[in-house]
């Protein structure tokens, strides 16, 4: 079975037990700023999971690609990847556990589906804590499907609750799959989760009934939803009988691709292995962040930061298999190669993807030759001096301020018989790391997530602003990226030169007059063909015939958006706009405000 057969499958299934099938949203989450990708399909879910109606109804499944790169060392394993594609089934306050464990088991089962022989099934599910109970109920579903109580894995919050993407959100309790690849036990405490390989996860249904707020707090939501997430390449990978993610026809052309450049063999040994799974899983997230609809492009803050430190960490492993000058170009080729029909946007911006790989690898070059400038004279001066230790101090000011890798330093540093304070470098690495994690904490709390009264308002003034802005400065103006904190709102669009004065104050005053009538915010569901022919703005491409909801405000905006939005306009107070800048060429960034009226 092929990846491709697996999604339809999928699809095919939940759509014969009532769901709507919806399409995938962007890999950069709009309107909500708690986290900077797409981590799981739920996320883009998160006002329906909270209560929102959503058009498709309260039955709906999707393919969903998503980003994480939490544990981005631990790419070069045999599971973990950076992008990845993520199934997923949801109820939005309609069936709970009993149809959800009992279809999951159905659909890993039965011999039309996946047909996975049931003994090879171990699973894990809550054991409870002071606030909330073990989950007997999950117990006693997967104990009645025929799962031994000896499978059945009870096990902490830390493996088997599901908290939001963000640092608020819908969240709950979990019962995770597992497939025994056969291997054997690596001692006695053996069990899914364990690191060893023997159990390997596929699949996880979240039963939400809790709302974590702000302050670390955890509000029981008036109903229940399930969210579950199948990994796609890692469930391909067992169907197939392969050890590892990398094996199968998602990656083989990939790493076919590798070894023909490098003219080495992934198998030869361990560290050639790893650097072959570190490239091919880097290179294929930077074509589809790049590539995506809503793209970045690399930077040093937020997704283009994270875009910047894949593409780059590509590049060094790629020196270990002296790949030739000009290999991510290659190697994006093959990504969109393999995924050009399922991701038309990936075909759209073939060209901008090479373009954009090419250049990066170029600069990182540069940095490189730059970096090993510095170190020279830093080693000569050494020399001068007959020291034989780089200071952790010089070592990480190499790292931070040239961009110049600690590996780099420590393998010159090897060949010419010298040392580098490894516990110094850690030292100042730590203390960095905390000072960013802090500002990082600070930049993404709050938002969309957590429906804040603030972030709702200023969730409708950006449709008003939206509009105005067309109707100031053209009709070519159209949103390339929304980010809202409780604070302000940040609006990307399209357009060529920077704002007049006279033109910003216009702007202000349109969406001014706007809130001043006072009108009324509504939506109403239809299919995006309808929508657009009812000339709603619409960012959104989805599937022939799917139900989006359109929300207008009076007379003025008509778009296509999931909500939430205050009910009038009156609501929203003063808007004000703070600054226009420039993103990125041809995009234009406004920061906004909302102030008491
Ligand atoms: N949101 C859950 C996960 O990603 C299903 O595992």
């Amino acid at each position: 079975m092929t990846a491709d057969d697996l999604k339809q499958k999928y699809i095919d299934f939940f759509a014969s037990k009532g769901h709507t099938a919806i399409s995938g949203s962007s890999l950069i989450p709009q309107n909500d700023p708690t986290v900077l990708f797409t981590t799981a399909g739920m996320h883009p879910l998160v006002p329906y999971l909270l209560g929102e109606a959503h058009p498709g109804g309260s039955r709906l499944t999707n393919c969903q690609k998503c980003i994480r790169t939490g544990d981005i060392d631990e790419v070069g394993d045999v599971s973990h990847l950076t992008f990845f594609e993520m199934l997923g089934n949801w109820s939005l306050g309609d069936y709970f556990k009993e149809e959800a464990i009992e279809w999951s088991f159905e659909f890993l089962t039965s011999k039309e589906y996946l047909g996975f022989a049931p003994e090879l099934l171990s699973v894990t599910v809550f054991a409870g804590n002071e606030n909330v109970p073990r989950d007997d109920e999950s117990v006693r579903i997967w104990e009645g499907l025929g799962i031994p109580s000896a499978r059945i894995y009870a096990l902490p919050m830390e493996d088997n609750w599901w908290g939001p993407a963000g640092q608020t959100g819908p969240c709950g309790p979990d019962t995770e799959m597992f497939i025994d690849t056969g291997k054997d036990a690596c001692g006695a405490d053996c069990r899914p989760g364990c690191r060893c390989g023997k159990y390997f996860e596929i699949w996880n249904d979240v039963f939400m009934q809790y709302d974590k707020q702000a302050d670390g707090g955890y509000v029981k939501l008036g109903r229940h939803n399930v969210d579950t997430g199948m990994g796609v390449e890692r469930t391909i990978a067992m169907l197939q009988g392969k050890a590892s993610v990398f094996e199968t026809e998602l990656f083989a052309p990939l790493m076919q691709r590798i070894a023909q450049m490098s003219g080495r063999d992934a198998q030869a040994d361990a560290v050639s292995g790893q650097a072959f799974r570190v490239i091919a899983d880097h290179l294929r997230s930077a074509v589809f962040i790049i590539g995506d609809e809503q793209g970045v492009l690399p930077g040093n803050l937020g997704q283009g930061y994270v875009l910047r430190r894949l593409i780059r960490r590509a590049v060094r492993f790629a020196k270990q298999l002296e790949l030739p000058a000009g290999f991510s170009r290659q190697l994006a080729e093959t990504v969109i190669e393999s995924y050009r029909k399922a991701y038309p946007e990936l075909e759209r911006r073939h060209a901008h993807i090479c373009t954009e790989l090419a250049a990066e690898e170029e600069r990182f070059e540069k940095t490189l030759t730059r970096g090993m400038a510095e170190l020279n004279k830093v080693l000569e001066n050494m020399k001068k001096h007959g020291q034989t230790v780089v200071s952790g101090r010089v070592a990480f000011r190499l790292y931070d301020t040239c961009g110049f890798p600690l590996e780099f330093t420590e393998e010159i540093c090897r060949e010419q018989g010298l040392e580098i304070d490894r516990d110094g470098f850690d030292k100042a690495f730590e203390k960095h790391r905390s000072v960013s994690k802090q500002s990082a904490e600070k930049a993404f709390k709050g938002g969309m997530a957590d429906h804040s009264e603030m972030t709702t308002r200023l969730h409708t003034a950006t449709h008003l602003l939206h509009k105005a802005l067309q109707q100031v400065l053209g009709e070519h103006v159209q949103q390339k990226g929304s980010n809202i904190t409780p604070e302000r709102l940040r609006f990307d669009f399209s357009h060529p030169d920077k704002m007049t004065p006279e033109q910003i104050a216009a702007v202000e005053a349109l969406v001014n007059e706007q809130i001043e009538r006072d009108l009324p915010v509504s939506y109403k569901a239809m299919t995006l063909e309808e929508a657009q022919t009812a000339g709603a703005t619409a960012l959104f491409s989805g599937k022939y015939g799917e139900q989006v909801k359109v929300y207008s405000m009076g007379d003025f905006s008509l778009e296509v958006c999931g909500g939430p939005h205050v009910e009038k306009t009156g609501k929203l107070g003063r808007f004000k706009i703070k600054k226009e800048e420039s993103s990125s060429a041809g995009v234009r960034r406004i920061r906004a405000v909302l102030q008491d009226a």
